[in-house]
């Protein structure tokens, strides 16, 4: 289909600035041991806000083949917003992403569909590629079916952008997420095709042709290349194994 798979690892709050150093060198020799230094796949890592510059510093002195990016931005693009990250901030630290409305942020920070939408609109302005999360809890799943909350948060998240907008999409429903419970690649599968016509639906049929569509929950070295072989799901977004070097690398060469 012409889509480069994109294998990510939201690190949420976890590894430190000098933690992330460790990891990163790490995790590049594993994949250089395994030859894996060829573009087959995308990389990408999303650390804390703390340790972007160290990544990227990193990233760029050992010419290292990932991509980053940050979990979450503000809608604001400067000023008296206390605590808040803006996107200008973060392409001038390279970054090439930004997760926005993932489940945890919607949870915790209390983000509506329409903050999700904000967010996504300034991640654009600044040149960040937003990866747009989306995904229903098991109450909403037994009310209204596995794929109209997710198929309802992407229109509106989607509002105002243009067709040629480059963005990714990540289904991940929220009782797959750090429980062990994993979607079936079959359940997996038939949401990302729903998220795939509201892409050709809002934007355009070379926006759904073009767009990667992530799965993330309880993705592991085990099951990736179950959910790989779906023909809407271009890769995965990892939280717990993606903290774990070899469990990582192993996720990445899932084809190998
Ligand atoms: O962003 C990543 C997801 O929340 C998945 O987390 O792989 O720990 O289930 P998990």
């Amino acid at each position: 289909n012409g889509r480069t798979p994109l294998i990510a690892g939201n690190w949420k709050m976890n590894l430190d600035h000098l933690q992330a150093v460790a990891f990163v060198q790490k995790l590049h020799w594993a994949l250089k041991d395994a030859k894996h230094e060829d573009d087959s796949v995308e990389v990408a890592v999303f650390p804390p806000f703390t340790d972007l510059r160290t990544v990227q510093t990193l990233i760029d002195a050992d010419k290292i083949p990932f991509a980053f990016g940050a979990q979450d931005l503000s809608t604001h693009d400067s000023g008296a917003y206390t605590g808040e990250i803006s996107g200008a901030f973060l392409s001038k630290l390279q970054c090439g992403y930004v997760i926005i409305g993932h489940s945890e942020r919607r949870q915790y920070h209390h983000e509506t569909d329409e903050v999700v939408a904000a967010k996504v609109q300034a991640a654009l302005r600044h040149g960040l590629v937003p990866v747009i999360c989306v995904g229903e809890t098991l109450e909403q799943r037994e009310e209204s079916g596995p794929t109209a909350v997710s198929v309802a948060q992407l229109e509106v998240a989607l509002e105002g952008v243009p067709a040629s907008a480059d963005i990714v999409v990540a289904y991940e429903p929220v009782w797959a997420i750090g429980t062990g419970q994993v979607a079936s690649p079959e359940q997996a599968q038939e949401v990302c095709a729903a998220l795939r016509a509201v892409l050709a639906d809002k934007l355009d049929a070379d926006a759904a042709a073009r767009t990667r569509i992530l799965y993330g929950g309880s993705v592991k070295s085990s099951n990736v290349a179950s959910f790989m072989r779906e023909p809407d799901v271009d890769g995965a977004l990892v939280g717990g194994a993606s903290l774990v070097v070899d469990e990582f690398a192993a996720i990445i060469r899932y084809q190998k």
